[in-house]
């Protein structure tokens, strides 16, 4: 397999491209744009090397709150330091006032990217970035961070030597720091509101005012891994609350029923990481991951082929139901979301359907939501 480099559209308006950054770092590209940040590859003007600079939007460096997100992005990826997170060179704000991150530019593509062009993945090829997923989430921990925000567009694939795939954990946007990590923080004014994005947001994440650790991340590693083998989420529904609601009662499907190939211990794995009370799951990634090590892969029996009559990136459900806003992050204390160009929201064809999720999120939890540009994608292929 190639991993191919995802390019969002040139944006004819992007005022960066071919600016110079601290007289050093030529801006080439976007490579990754939201409502909040977008994140550009940079060239090095006197040495080779290329860095990515994720830029806050101008227009939120008066939003004390989410500054002080993104400062606790940049300094979660530099306490973890860990081959499995993207690492972080350093921070600084532009003359215009942009607040930025510069960190490793990673080749390769986003694994929400990769399975909407590529379709499922193998069950082999699953397990291989589970294991490394809590590889990584245990640095993460053991920092006494939780990411809250594991989806795929935050799962980054590079290859190593031999074509194998490295994963590397992006965006620490709306982590959250405990114990000792937390101490010497400054207060967030708005902690008691659901963060994190629908589709793969636990049980006690959706209803704010419960207690949440660590598990949340076990959760959402379910969540990510019944996304990779089937290509849909495990609730999915017609509005959000519907949605939260699915997530709350409704019973763990089991990824045998979409991927008969998945082995039994395989499934098992998923549906425990996704149980619904957090001591339902595995304790810790330590625990999940010594599970998964002991699990065979398959069935023993054949694959069967991933033709659009067994696995389909995408089940046919009711236009809203598919609403990719269930799979932007919401996040509180933000002022509205940076104007989008008529030609994305062209391209997106959903600012009603955005509007309508932020209508629900906003009634259901009185939190604002947080709008983002789904990362650019080519049309599904289901190989
Ligand atoms: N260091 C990087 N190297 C290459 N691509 C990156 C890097 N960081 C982010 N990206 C791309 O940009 C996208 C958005 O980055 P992310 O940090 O998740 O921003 P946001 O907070 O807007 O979601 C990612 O999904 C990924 O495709
Ligand atoms: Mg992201």
């Amino acid at each position: 397999m190639t991993v191919e480099r995802h390019r969002p559209p040139p944006h004819a308006r992007d005022r960066r491209i071919g600016q110079l950054i601290e007289g050093r770092y030529r801006i080439e590209r976007a490579i990754g744009r939201g409502s909040m940040s977008t994140v550009y590859l940079a060239e090095h003007v006197h040495l080779p090397g290329k860095v990515a600079i994720k830029t806050l939007h101008r227009s939120l460096s008066d939003a004390p709150e989410v500054v002080e997100r993104f400062r606790r992005e940049a300094r979660a990826a530099a306490t973890i330091g860990d081959a499995h997170i993207a690492r972080l060179s350093h921070t600084g704000q532009l003359e215009d006032g942009t607040y930025y991150i510069v960190m490793e530019y990673l080749d390769g593509a986003d694994l929400g990217w990769l399975l909407a062009s590529e379709g499922p993945f193998s069950s082999a090829r699953t397990h291989e970035l589970a294991l490394q997923l809590c590889d990584a989430l245990r640095a993460v921990h053991d920092a006494g961070i939780t990411h809250r925000d594991l989806k795929p567009e935050n799962l980054f694939i590079t290859q190593r030597h031999g074509g194998r795939d490295h994963l590397k954990i992006l965006d620490f946007g709306i982590c959250k720091f405990h114990g000792h990590a937390a101490q010497a923080l400054p207060r967030l004014t708005a902690t008691a509101v659901a963060m994190g994005t629908p589709h793969y947001m636990a049980p006690e994440q959706i209803d704010a005012s419960r207690a949440l650790d660590h598990r949340a991340d076990i959760y959402a590693v379910g969540a990510n891994l019944y996304f990779t083998l089937t290509g849909q989420p495990p609730f999915d529904a017609r509005s959000l609350p519907t949605l939260f609601q699915r997530i709350r009662v409704d019973p763990v499907p089991d990824v045998r029923a979409l991927r008969p190939d998945v082995s039994t211990a395989f499934a098992e794995v998923v549906a425990r990481a996704l149980a619904k009370r957090p001591e339902d799951r595995f304790a810790d990634v330590r625990q999940l991951r010594a599970a998964l090590i002991g699990v065979p892969v398959s069935e023993e029996r054949p694959r069967p082929s991933f033709g659009r009559s067994s696995v389909n990136m995408r089940r046919p459900l009711p236009p809203v139901a598919a609403d990719p806003a269930y799979e932007r992050t919401l996040m509180s204390g933000l002022p509205p979301a940076a104007p989008v160009s008529p030609r994305r929201q062209k391209r997106l064809g959903l600012a009603g359907i955005m509007l309508a999720a932020a209508v629900s999120v906003a009634a259901w939890a009185q939190c604002g939501a947080l709008h983002r540009e789904p990362a650019s994608r080519p049309t599904p292929a289901v190989r």
